[in-house]
């Protein structure tokens, strides 16, 4: 979910609405904004994306001082309705909220008891009417809101807003993330990420954990969670606005698989030298003690973790494991201090990925976080941080975000290797030129776009996807069934090749489509074995491979590598644009796929 607030004197509505627009990739279940100008509230809240909120809205007008918060919204508890959509109201307040309040039906229980009357099926609402009961017991606004928070149990991030001290903004976080941000009007803004800010204000306050407090006409009021007073760090926020546009592409994912080449140029800028792999953001004592890696991320960040795993042991030559971060939280691990623990995220904001980096810390482990969001939550709390400088990413189906961390991975795996000792010279110069290639293969040309858009055409229908690949292919190949999944709702799934005889054989007909990545380099012979399995019970074989393949249904070649990392990123390529061109054909929304959030801040 993504949360705006704003208080001083100018158009509040289009200033909450902007921000919205900013973070709308956080969930666009429903939204709604709440305004409380002239001790009056107006409140507004729509199903769907932002835009119906911004029809709903097209009649009010905000002028003169005013306190507003908005939210969009990544349904958690609660069905995606209106009733259930931010803000939520109590007699005279409203509240926003990201997170999960865990005890919440507890609280509930013990509010009903009391006679609140409660309208939605959300845990947030529970933040509201506990608030009024304890100003209506007696106590001060910000001492309720202050108490409210201390019996909350889970993760938040709050805004409140309330007619018994109008002109005042309270905001509470823990575990969701939340920046405060002021400009020199003394205007106040508040907003998920930092996208809801730029461009409005240059100075922030990045909220720590167990920080609350209000703002108001006169400043800001900041204290930890024994309501000891804290005195603001501010930060700078970037001038220019970073606003992604779509510039002609029909959409975000479409320019973002566009701009793989160049924003890779990025990723590798002064990392390579002819003879050594170049981390400066990283200290040399890092990887002191240390003789084994693990690799922690969710989703499309696992996938690039299990696919380095590979490269960590073949070139790194370090003990390396791979894990899922919900996994990983509640499994009791064994933790030592002698691994060096690597979250990866595109966000820096994932709750289960963030929890676990919280853990390995807290077990005396050193972290390190490949992340593409310079000040996210996980790159203030790891011990270092390499940035994988892929730019804004608005599509929620990750490509340019995944390439960009295959890059840096790679990168790692030489630097551990370089670092332990335990590569020739001549093969690392060799990989760092492999490296420099990168950028030019994962180019897309017009002929291999408009060949996979046609055969695309193929595929809309039938009983389900394969994707199988072996070694390094074998976690693409996952990859490649999550996009198709995410964004044509189809289902697929990723399979190392050698493991469809045991079972996933007996699916072979026709309507089963197999994608199979064939790369000429590596293991060749036994995926094409495999292949020939599945092709010999009549499943319809798709080929992306630099070898012609006689007996696929279709064929898609890619150009003639002589290293299966360079096939690796063009096949990467490949199956990015063939999921993105089904989901065109199929009329869905690519950008914004039904249920699915950029960025989940819940567990
Ligand atoms: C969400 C997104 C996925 C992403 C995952 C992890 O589920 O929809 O595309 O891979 O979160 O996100 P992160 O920001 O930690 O890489």
């Amino acid at each position: 979910c993504g949360i705006v607030g704003y208080l001083g004197k100018h158009d509040t509505k289009a200033i909450l609405l902007d921000g919205l627009k900013e973070l709308e990739y956080r969930g666009y279940d429903s939204a709604g904004i709440a305004v409380l100008q002239a001790e009056e509230f107006s409140y507004f809240k729509a199903v769907g994306k932002l835009a119906n909120l911004e029809a709903k809205t097209a009649d009010f007008t905000t002028s003169g001082f005013a306190a507003g918060i908005g939210h969009t919204r990544w349904a958690t508890h609660g069905k995606p309705t209106e009733i259930n959509a931010h803000p939520h109201l109590g007699d005279a307040s409203y509240v926003v909220h990201n997170g999960i309040i865990e005890n919440y039906q507890e609280l509930k229980n013990a509010l009903i008891s009391e006679g609140a009357h409660f309208l939605s099926q959300t845990d947030t609402e529970v933040i509201v009417h506990l608030f009024e009961s304890l100003l209506n017991g007696g106590l001060k606004p910000f001492d309720a809101f202050r108490e409210t928070v201390s019996r909350l149990k889970g993760a938040y991030a709050i805004l409140l807003v309330t007619k018994q001290m109008p002109e005042t903004i309270f905001f509470a976080k823990h575990g969701s993330p939340m920046i405060v941000g002021v400009n020199e009007s003394d205007e106040k803004f508040f907003g998920s990420s930092d996208a809801a800010l730029i461009g409005k204000c240059h100075r922030v306050i990045y909220l720590e954990d167990g920080q609350l407090g209000f703002v108001s006409r006169t400043g800001i009021h900041l204290e930890d969670a024994h309501a000891a007073a804290v005195v603001p760090h501010f930060a700078s926020l970037p001038e220019s606005k970073l606003s992604a546009q779509k510039e002609g592409f029909r959409f975000f994912m479409e320019k973002e698989i566009y701009e793989q080449s160049e924003v890779l140029s990025d990723t590798l800028i002064g990392r390579l030298a002819e003879d050594a792999i170049l981390f400066d953001e990283l200290n040399p004592s890092l990887l002191e003690g240390i003789n084994e890696i693990k690799l922690c991320a969710c989703g499309t960040s696992y996938h690039a973790a299990l696919a380095s795993s590979y490269l960590f042991e073949r070139l790194g030559k370090i003990r390396t494991s791979v894990e899922i971060a919900s996994e990983l939280r509640y499994k009791e691990p064994l933790l030592c201090t002698d691994t060096l623990f690597v979250v990866i995220s595109q966000s820096g904001e994932t709750a289960d990925t963030l929890e676990t980096l919280k853990m390995a810390k807290a077990a005396g482990l050193k972290t390190l976080v490949v992340c593409n969001v310079d000040n996210s939550s996980m790159v203030r709390e790891a011990d270092a941080a390499i940035l994988t400088r892929a730019g804004i990413e608005k599509g929620v189906a990750s490509t340019k975000a995944f390439a960009t961390q295959m890059a840096v991975l790679w990168m790692f795996s030489l630097y551990v290797a370089q670092t332990k000792d335990t590569i020739d010279a001549e093969t690392l110069r060799k990989q760092i030129g492999l490296l420099r290639e990168v950028p030019a293969v994962v180019r897309v040309h017009d002929d291999l776009h408009e060949r996979i858009r046609r055969l695309s055409k193929r595929y809309l229908h039938g009983h389900g996807f394969f994707f199988i690949g072996r070694d390094i292919f074998f976690p693409l190949a996952l990859e490649g069934a999550l996009k198709l999944k995410e964004i044509s709702y189809l289902h697929a799934e990723g399979y190392p090749s050698g493991e469809m005889k045991h079972g996933p054989i007996a699916l072979a007909d026709p309507e089963l489509f197999t994608i199979a990545l064939m790369p000429k380099n590596l293991l060749y012979d036994k995926t094409k074995s495999n292949v020939e399995e599945l092709s010999a019970r009549d499943a319809t074989i798709c080929a992306i491979s630099d070898v012609p393949f006689e007996k696929a249904d279709d064929f898609i070649p890619i150009a003639a590598h002589d290293h299966y990392m360079l096939e690796f990123f063009e096949t990467m390529v490949v199956l990015q644009l063939l999921s993105m061109e089904i989901a065109i054909r199929l009329g869905n929304d690519v950008d914004m796929p039904r249920n699915l959030a950029k960025s989940v801040t819940v567990e």
